[in-house]
């Protein structure tokens, strides 16, 4: 399959984040030496069951579950230590030992648990002065960020160094300017803990990528969030605080452009969006609780119900312009499956596709789905002119048709 999608390949969120992509990236990182994420935080949520088990993780990669691949966590992650630590330990149960294949950029920004009280205050703020906040996931996303852009921050390079002095004028400036009280000493627990467990695995992992390049070794990028959600070009300010594109991430892994082969957007047959911003294509009430219903649309790092609509062509074709993707991946076909009718937002309103009434789930060939399914998945790509290579058609790691 590595030859289908060359040495260097992306997967990269088509809409507002939780398309599913963690099931592709499961088939695909089989097949690629090494797995790489670059932007984003503990806002990210992906669940994977192993033996029954499920596991939520944030910060690891859902391709970290391939034994022996060497994982990044590149420079344009924000990482809450904690976490880490935590999703590392519970790999441990589930008997994967990722510390000796984890390599976490010098680069990265550190966020503190005060960066998370912070993300509280901002939106209360923003919800008595507006009305209502951004809906963040309360990871402490933006103040990390916010840090980083303003040139405050702490970088996992310094996870070594003495960040007493550091971390008690900090407490101070947040206490002056917002009231807030911060235990330094639970930062320093927590830098404690990370030392001793994490003090292997920071390291210059520009240099390790392309080191990893020039041995002939491939790479598979695994994108956070969606496009839709990119801090330039999502629905701001209703985004995240990072770069959700391809190019963020290639900027983040300090990749240049053409080094990529391959580029696999992935967009539900529908659309969710958890917190608040426009989405053009929201359905109605009953529409939407019927598919948040059906595709069990409640997210997994907050458990919010998501907002739930239909696909948006000019959305569609926004983010093909942006990631110059190569292939879709177009994931829980089967939600769809007992749909009169399916409504499609186009430039200038809806067409109304008609509905298949069968179901699709577990299907594995593409010949196998009813005629109208085929006509939708073929309707994306002549409106987007890009190639459907998957399309999901259940949870289960196997039911996947596999077009190209
Ligand atoms: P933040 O990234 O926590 O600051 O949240 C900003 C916006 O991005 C909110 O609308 C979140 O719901 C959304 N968001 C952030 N990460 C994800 C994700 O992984 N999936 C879906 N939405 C996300």
């Amino acid at each position: 399959m590595t030859s289908s999608f060359g040495n260097v390949c992306a997967i990269i969120g088509a809409q507002w984040g939780d398309e599913g992509k963690g099931k592709v990236v499961d088939i695909v990182a089989e097949h690629y030496d090494v797995i790489a994420r670059a932007c984003g935080g503990a806002n990210a949520g992906h669940t994977i069951v192993i033996d029954s088990v499920q596991h939520i993780f944030h910060l690891l990669p859902s391709g970290c579950f391939h034994e022996g691949k060497p994982i990044i966590l590149g420079a344009g992650m924000v990482l809450h230590l904690p976490t880490l630590l935590e999703e590392i330990e519970e790999m441990k149960k589930a008997g994967f030992d990722v510390l000796p294949r984890l390599h976490i950029s010098s680069e990265a920004h550190i966020l503190f648990e005060y960066h998370k009280k912070l993300d509280g205050v901002f939106e209360e703020a923003r919800a008595k002065k507006k009305g209502k906040g951004i809906g963040t996931t309360m990871r402490g996303i933006g103040p990390a960020y916010q840090d980083k852009a303003a040139r405050t921050g702490i970088r996992m390079e310094s996870l070594d160094a003495d960040l007493t002095s550091e971390l008690k004028e900090r407490a101070e400036s947040i206490k002056e300017q917002f009231g807030l009280d911060i235990d330094i000493n639970v930062e320093l627990k927590n830098l404690e803990d990370a030392r001793n467990v994490l003090k292997g695995c920071v390291t210059d992992t520009v240099s390790l990528i392309h080191e990893y390049l020039e041995g002939g070794k491939s790479i598979l990028i695994e994108g956070a969030q969606g496009v839709l959600l990119d801090l330039d070009h999502g629905s701001y300010p209703y985004v995240t605080s990072s770069s959700t594109t391809i190019s963020g991430a290639l900027q983040a892994l300090g990749l240049p452009p053409k080094s990529l082969e391959s580029c696999i957007g992935i967009a539900k047959a529908y659309c969710t969006r958890v917190g608040e911003g426009e989405f053009p294509a929201e359905a109605s009430e009953a529409d939407g609780n019927r598919i948040r219903e059906r595709g069990v649309e409640y997210g997994a790092t907050t458990g919010r119900p998501r907002r739930c609509g239909w696909l948006s062509v000019p959305d569609l074709l926004k983010v093909v312009r942006l990631n110059g993707y190569t292939h879709w991946n177009i994931t829980k076909l089967d939600v769809l499956d007992e749909e009169d009718q399916i409504p499609v937002m186009m430039s200038d309103g809806y067409q109304n596709l008609p509905g298949w009434k069968a179901s699709t789930r577990g299907l594995t060939s593409f010949d196998e789905l009813p005629e109208n399914a085929k006509k939708y998945i073929q309707f994306i790509e002549e409106q987007t002119g890009v190639p459907v290579a998957f399309i999901g058609t259940g949870p289960g790691r196997e039911e996947m048709i596999v077009k190209s």
